[in-house]
């Protein structure tokens, strides 16, 4: 593959939220997984765990229990502060239920040496404190599912499938854990939904120009 495949791979991709009813080949998913566990991670540790989902009653359960919590959230007094967004949000938040497969994505947390350092510290060392907050803002453990994910995504436009990565589904968390019999040990960081797309969307990105910075 040259550059300019590559390049073609990466701007193709967009995220799909419409889906035909054709069913994906679990071949196909067990790849994209696959090769999602070849994305840099943290210490090469790997504490990540996927669960492929195509059973439609078990989605529904998920996508009913997000749309609950949104229900709940968009019902508080404080939302009539952002009524309109929160109604957008409220009304597109399980759309995921149509989608012939979701895949939960789980972290199971990563401490590097450093962190036992710090962490052995922290209660009587305002620096080792601080750095262990610097750390925290950015948990590898995270950084290194989100890797994976994005490289899940980019295996799937590959395979002429369309997906989207889902984080809101995190307000149910509790929920979800309980219906995929997650360990108490993981996390859920996100959920992508994917099926055969029965959209192309487009979408633009600002100039790199806008993003970009060099130091010389
Ligand atoms: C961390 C993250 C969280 C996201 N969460 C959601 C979500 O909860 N619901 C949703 O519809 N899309 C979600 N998306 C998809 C983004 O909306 C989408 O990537 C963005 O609009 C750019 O569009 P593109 O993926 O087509 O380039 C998320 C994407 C990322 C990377």
């Amino acid at each position: 593959m040259n550059i300019q495949d590559l390049e073609k791979l990466i701007k193709g991709r967009r995220s799909v939220r419409q889906w035909k009813k054709q069913e994906v080949p679990e071949e196909l998913l067990r790849k994209a997984v696959e090769l999602a566990t070849w994305a840099p991670n943290g210490g090469n540790y790997q504490g990540w765990r996927f669960i492929i989902v195509k059973q439609k009653e078990t989605i529904e359960k998920i996508a009913n229990a997000v749309q609950a919590v949104s229900d709940k959230i968009a019902s508080w007094p404080e939302a009539m502060s952002w009524k309109e967004d929160v109604k957008r949000y409220q009304k597109n938040a399980s759309f995921f239920r149509n989608a012939p497969a979701c895949i939960g994505v789980f972290s199971g947390g990563y401490q590097s040496p450093m962190d036992k350092v710090l962490m052995a510290r922290e209660s009587f060392d305002p620096e080792a404190k601080e750095i262990l907050g610097f750390r925290r803002s950015a948990p590898t453990a995270v950084q290194s599912t989100a890797a994976a994910v994005a490289t899940m995504l980019l295996a799937f436009h590959q395979m002429g499938l369309g997906a989207v990565w889902l984080v809101s589904p995190i307000q149910a968390k509790k929920q979800i854990e309980a219906i995929l019999n997650v360990p108490s040990n993981m996390d859920l960081i996100c959920l992508i939904a994917v099926g055969y797309p029965d959209e192309s969307p487009q979408k633009e990105r600002r100039p790199v120009e806008e993003v970009l910075e060099f130091v010389y």
